[in-house]
Formats: structure tokens, C-alpha cells, sequence
């Protein structure tokens, strides 16, 4: 058994326009040591499947179905329908989540000391001068310089890139199993995003936890995850290790994501080809292929377009580990 076994979830939001079908059947596992990265543009649903495995969805806003079995060393959790009191025990010691924006993480008026052992405190019985040494052990790990003395410092007066560092910090204190990391370097200028990726995956190999680890930017992936899910209006349509996917997409959706990133030898003046269109509401999901209108190789499929647009492809595995979801059949794109 996996680390982490997510099956078919589903979450669904009833809104006034109608049901909103934001993860629609998303199936994956992690491996302890792992990262995962799942990559997607704005609204294919990264952010509500990992808010579903934290128990973070509001029970009344939200229909969440499906299973997500995360096997600690001594016990096997679902993380689907936990009764909030025991979310509440595992959130921040079993599993913790770091944000993009610090800032909205970290409270403005406490020390970062403070913080770090506010959430030691909270999950091991223990004086508070072993949460402190924990604190402190924690920043350095994470290269804050002077952390003896950086603890009684406010959020604000750290740099972006080293406010990223104390929330990874304040994350890691109690040796989390799973870390969700959700679009943790976007704010960041690119050395600094850089230098915070590398620094996950040293702490990483050190502690022997899984990531998973959110973006849009196909580019952020190449270093620093072992393997891709590619999300598109709420499902997963393609899977597969880092460099397979790279080499060799399958999905038209990835290729044009592929072809997103900037390239350095792709030289000045050549426009880069971003993907043309939405898309599709997820209120009224076509039955076919949701990436089917912004497709450009639906008349390469055996049926062509109709078939794309009135059948929806299943995912299929081409390769050992690699999954597509799309009626070409692991054509070479
Ligand atoms: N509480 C809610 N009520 C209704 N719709 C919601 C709610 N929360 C999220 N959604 C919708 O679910 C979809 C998936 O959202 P999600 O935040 O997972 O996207 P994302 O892939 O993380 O995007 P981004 O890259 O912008 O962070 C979006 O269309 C969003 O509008
Ligand atoms: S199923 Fe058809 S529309 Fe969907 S990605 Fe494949 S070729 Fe394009
Ligand atoms: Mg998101």
C-alpha cells in the first residue's frame, strides 16, 4: 500500500447558478519520500483536492465523496468524513500546508518564536523550553542566519523569500508525514523561488516525508518533484514521472503547457505559445473531452472532433507509470 491513497474524489459546491463540480473523480497516490507535484491553470481544482485531504472544506459549503487512506507508522487513516477533533490532532503534526502568501499564515503582531512554538506547543506535551530549542533547530535547518535572536522578530521585518523559509519552518516543527506545499514560490522573484524549491528538497531527502507540491508553472516542476499530475477542469488528464512527461507528453492539454514555459534557447522575439481559450464552466461540464474547444489535434483522433466532443476519454496507461487522458491513444503529439 501507498503512503497516500486518494480514490475518485469528488467535491461539488451547490451555488446559485447551480453545482459546481471542482475535483470530479481524482484518483492518485503519494509515496513517503515523494514529491508530487500537481500542475493546472487557475480553477482546475489543486487547491479543493488538497483543502478536501486537510479536512479544510466547510461540511456545509461543500460535497465531498471518494477516499484518501494515509498510512501512518502506526495506524491507517481515512481522511474523508474525519470528525473534525481528529483532523484537528493530525492537521499540523501528521500533515501541514504552506500557502503562497506568508503573510496571510503568519499573524502580524506575534514574534515568528512565538509562532514556531505556539504550534510545537500545540501538538507535544512538553516544557516550553524544549519547543523553543525545537524553534530554533527549525530556523537554522531552514537557513535562517542568527536564530536565537531572529525568534523574537515580527513577520514583517523578514524578506519574502525568508518569510517563506519560517512559515516552511513553523510547517516542518513537528516532523509532519505529508507536506502540501500550495503554490509556495509564486510570490517570489525567480533566484529566490529557486533557492526555496532546492531548500524543500533537501529537507525532504533529511526527513523522509512526502510532498505535494501545487503549481501552474510546469517549469517549477522539472527540479523539484518526482512526479506530475496534470489537472484540467477538475480531473486529472495526464500522470507520469518528471522527465517522461517532459519527453513525452501525451495529453494535448501538457504539451501546451510544455510549450508555456520560457525557455532560455528558445532566443529572443519567438513568441512563447500559451494555450488559446478557457476553460469550461464547471457548472456545465461537457460530456465529452473538457479540453475539446481549446484542442488543436482533435482531427488526428479516429472520429475527429465529434468524438472528442460527446465522448470523454478514460485514463488510460500508456507506459508503466504514465496515464493520459485522451482519444489519441499515446500518439506521439
Ligand atoms: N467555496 C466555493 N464555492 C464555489 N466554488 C468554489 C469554492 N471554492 C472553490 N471553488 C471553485 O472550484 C474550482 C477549483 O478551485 P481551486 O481553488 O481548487 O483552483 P486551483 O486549481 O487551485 O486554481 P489557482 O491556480 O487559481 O489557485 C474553481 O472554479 C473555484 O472557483
Ligand atoms: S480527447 Fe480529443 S479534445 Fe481531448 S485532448 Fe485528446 S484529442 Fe484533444
Ligand atoms: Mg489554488
Amino acid at each position: 500500500m501507498s503512503f497516500l491513497e486518494v480514490s475518485d474524489l469528488r467535491v461539488e459546491f451547490p451555488t446559485s447558478d447551480g453545482l459546481v463540480k471542482a475535483v470530479d473523480g481524482v484518483t492518485f497516490t503519494v509515496e513517503r519520500g515523494e514529491t508530487l507535484a500537481i500542475v493546472g491553470e487557475s480553477g482546475s481544482g489543486k487547491t479543493v483536492t488538497n483543502l478536501a485531504l486537510m479536512g479544510l472544506l466547510s461540511k456545509r459549503g461543500s460535497r465531498l465523496s471518494g477516499s484518501a487512506i494515509m498510512k501512518g507508522e502506526t495506524s491507517t487513516l481515512e481522511l474523508i468524513d474525519l470528525a473534525d477533533d481528529q483532523m484537528r490532532k493530525i492537521r499540523g503534526k501528521n500533515i501541514a500546508m504552506i500557502f503562497q502568501d506568508p503573510m496571510s499564515s503568519l499573524h502580524p503582531y506575534y514574534t515568528i518564536g512565538d509562532q514556531i512554538i505556539e504550534a510545537h506547543q500545540a501538538h507535544n506535551e512538553v516544557d516550553i523550553e524544549v519547543s523553543t530549542a525545537r524553534a530554533i533547530e527549525l530556523l537554522e535547518m531552514v537557513g535562517i542566519p542568527d536564530a536565537s535572536n531572529r525568534l523574537k522578530a515580527f513577520p514583517h521585518q523578514f524578506s519574502g523569500g525568508m518569510r517563506q523559509r519560517v512559515m516552511i519552518a513553523m510547517a516542518l516543527v513537528n516532523s509532519p508525514d505529508l507536506l502540501i506545499a500550495d503554490e509556495p514560490t509564486t510570490a517570489l522573484d525567480v533566484t529566490v523561488q529557486a533557492q526555496i524549491l532546492k531548500l524543500l528538497r533537501e529537507l525532504q531527502s533529511e526527513l523522509k516525508m512526502a510532498i505535494i507540491l501545487i503549481t501552474h508553472d510546469l517549469g517549477v516542476v522539472a527540479g523539484a518533484a518526482d512526479r506530475v499530475n496534470v489537472m484540467y477542469a477538475g480531473k486529472i488528464v495526464e500522470s507520469a514521472r518528471v522527465r517522461e512527461l517532459y519527453a513525452n507528453p501525451l495529453m494535448p492539454y501538457t504539451h501546451g503547457l510544455l510549450a508555456s514555459i520560457p525557455r532560455m534557447d528558445r532566443g529572443h522575439g519567438k513568441r512563447l505559445s500559451a494555450i488559446a481559450g478557457q476553460p469550461p464552466s464547471l457548472i456545465a461540464l461537457p460530456a465529452g473531452c473538457a479540453f475539446a474547444p481549446r484542442c488543436t489535434f482533435t482531427e488526428r483522433v479516429a472520429g475527429g472532433s465529434d468524438r472528442c466532443k460527446s465522448s470523454m476519454p478514460a485514463l488510460t496507461e500508456h507506459t508503466p507509470g504514465h496515464f493520459a487522458r485522451c482519444h489519441l491513444e499515446g500518439a506521439k503529439l
